[in-house]
């Protein structure tokens, strides 16, 4: 489904509730139990809570990405000066406006702009603000979940100017590392031989760094996972009663990640689309994977899907890094 509000084309790829149903049924049946995709946590309350994250104090990573964006935003807005330009997971835009006004500042000229979010509300008023705020853009909005196998609409694949896929926040973290490299591969093969990838990767730290931008004091990094039980109930005819559940993120110093879990209280049955599921007192629901990973791990990463670093930039303290890739 095409539709245009004021000049913005919006292309609605969102998956269908049969899909939700499917994938959340197949994931509580599982031992142990998980839910298949982390982009059913981006219902329209889960990107606001998610944005409420993005601010918290422990949770250091997007405020460091966006001053590594501010601090070098000259040569990398380099990279996609007069391009086209596609964002997965453009959630807010706050970080492409960086670029935008550091082009602007050079007197040189935006990119075509696609972007890319499975929340369709969200990306719908964020491609809106963007076009009202930077008047010569031309942007195109695709409501679609970019972890799944996707056709972008030709109005990107036909592009004749050099493409570069912009992929902020280490949200590439939330894929195993072999999913990694697939999606990866597929991004390269999207913007074609010479084409680039302007990339934000959470690098390895200390856990005590790690663990509270995971779990808050304030309690809102527990009710973005714990949202996810709510929208199962809204959406599916279930009845969890999120008092007999609780939040956990623990870091996996060997598999170099953070896993977080909601956790059963009690032992319980919880109805979900007319099945019963079962949890043990104890048990758990993993509901993400966010990998950390060195600057060398993750260019060997993206060396297996044929991607060469061409630079590399980090902040003072290297907690993050943004790196700017070609397809060789
Ligand atoms: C959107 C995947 C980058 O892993 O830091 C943050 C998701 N979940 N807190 C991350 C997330 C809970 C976030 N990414």
């Amino acid at each position: 489904m095409i539709s245009v509000t004021a000049s913005l084309q919006l292309f609605d790829f969102h998956p269908a509730l049969e899909d939700f149903r499917a994938s959340v049924l197949q994931g509580l049946k599982q031992t142990p139990k998980r839910v298949s995709s982390a982009a059913w946590l981006y219902d329209q309350r889960g990107a606001e809570l998610f944005d409420a994250i993005t601010v918290l104090d422990e949770y250091y990573l997007t405020r460091t990405e966006m001053s590594i964006f501010r601090q070098y935003g000259a040569e990398i807005g380099d990279r996609i000066a007069g391009g086209a330009l596609v964002e997965f997971g453009s959630g807010s835009s706050k970080k492409i406006r960086i670029l935008f006004d550091a082009l602007k500042d050079k007197g040189k000229a935006l990119p075509v702009y696609v972007g890319l979010d499975i929340s369709k509300e969200h990306l719908q008023a964020s491609c809106e603000q963007l076009q009202g705020d930077y008047p010569e853009l031309e942007a195109i909005a695709i409501c679609a979940d970019y972890t799944q196998p996707l056709e972008l609409p030709d109005v990107f694949r036909l592009q004749t100017r050099p493409k570069t896929a912009f992929f902020p926040g280490s949200t590439i973290g939330n894929l195993e590392p072999d999913r990694a490299v697939d999606f990866l591969s597929t991004v390269a093969s999207l913007v074609g031989q010479g084409g680039g990838l302007l990339i934000g990767v959470d690098l390895k730290k200390d856990k005590s760094i790690l663990e509270p931008a995971y779990d808050d004091a304030q309690g809102t990094s527990a009710a973005f996972a714990l949202n996810l039980l709510a929208r199962i109930n809204r959406e599916l005819e279930a009845d969890f009663n999120l008092d007999q559940f609780r939040y956990e993120a623990i870091y996996n110093e060997t598999a170099g990640r953070i896993e977080m879990y909601i956790v059963s209280l009690i032992d319980q049955v919880v109805m979900v689309a007319g099945e019963a599921i079962a949890f043990a007192a104890g048990e758990r629901l993993l509901t993400e994977h966010s990998y950390k990973y060195t600057p060398a791990e993750f260019r060997g990463l993206a060396g297996q899907a044929s991607w060469e670093a061409r630079s590399i930039w980090t902040d003072a303290e290297a907690q993050f890094m943004v790196m700017d890739l070609v397809v060789v």
